[in-house]
């Protein structure tokens, strides 16, 4: 039987996990997961339902409703509604942290997320994968940058997408959701013990493609 392979990128908001994730994926042959995705949609559903977000037995009770699809493409649907570009703004993002630190909804995604990455080879990224989804991955990245370097990013990204963001208040959310998501009981954000630190301030995408790529070659020996 084909052996596959995951790679595990995890770390704080804004890393550029997504980023790096695809190019490696891309070069690899391997499909990328976002996993991060997965709780925006579920977020996007608990919205739109007229449900309160801080409420774990309202946003729970949608679960077994609520079916989550992510395309080859990266498109992201929820129920057959393509929700890609909704789950990027402000309003998805202000409550993502409440939706992921439920544990029902979180077994849900990661049984998910499990059966994406037995089938095929993975770079999956997150804030749980290398400790809690799959814990066997062949390589785990830890991708960091500081507060300041991570909102200029996500201003950038938003900016191109359309969405008009201040850099303070992303610099806030940022800090806000990295907060909930490391205090969270279940799964929370963290370094694995076996991940590798990449501290990515003073790295060109193409500097950490490579960092990675590197890795990749190192510990897989692709
Ligand atoms: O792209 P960005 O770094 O802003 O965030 P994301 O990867 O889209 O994840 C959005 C949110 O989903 C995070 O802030 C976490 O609350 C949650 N999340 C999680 O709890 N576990 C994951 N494996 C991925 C995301």
């Amino acid at each position: 039987m084909k052996k596959h392979i995951a790679i595990a990128i995890d770390g704080p908001a804004a890393a550029g996990k997504s980023t790096i994730a695809k190019l490696v994926a891309k070069k690899l042959g391997f499909t990328y997961i976002d996993t991060g995705a997965m709780y925006r949609a579920f977020t996007w559903a608990v919205l739109e339902k007229g449900l309160n977000p801080q409420n774990a037995e309202e946003s729970c009770s949608i679960i077994d409703s609520t079916t989550i699809r992510l395309t080859n493409n990266n498109d992201v649907f929820v129920n057959d509604v393509d929700v890609t570009k909704k789950i990027r703004e402000p309003f998805v993002s202000g409550n993502v942290s409440y939706i992921a630190s439920y544990k029902p909804i979180r077994l849900a995604l990661v049984e998910q997320q499990r059966a994406m990455a037995k089938y095929q080879s993975v770079v999956m990224d997150g804030r749980d994968i290398g400790t809690y989804v799959l814990p066997n991955a062949q390589l785990k990245v830890f991708q960091v940058a500081s507060v300041e370097t991570r909102a200029l990013r996500r201003y950038k990204e938003n900016a191109e997408k359309g969405i008009d963001t201040s850099l303070t208040s992303i610099a806030e959310e940022l800090a806000k959701r990295d907060y909930i998501d490391s205090h969270r009981d279940f799964a929370p954000l963290r370094q694995a013990s076996d991940a590798i630190l990449l501290d990515t301030n003073e790295m060109t995408i193409e500097e950490v493609v490579e960092a990675v790529l590197k890795l990749v070659h190192e510990k897989v020996g692709l």
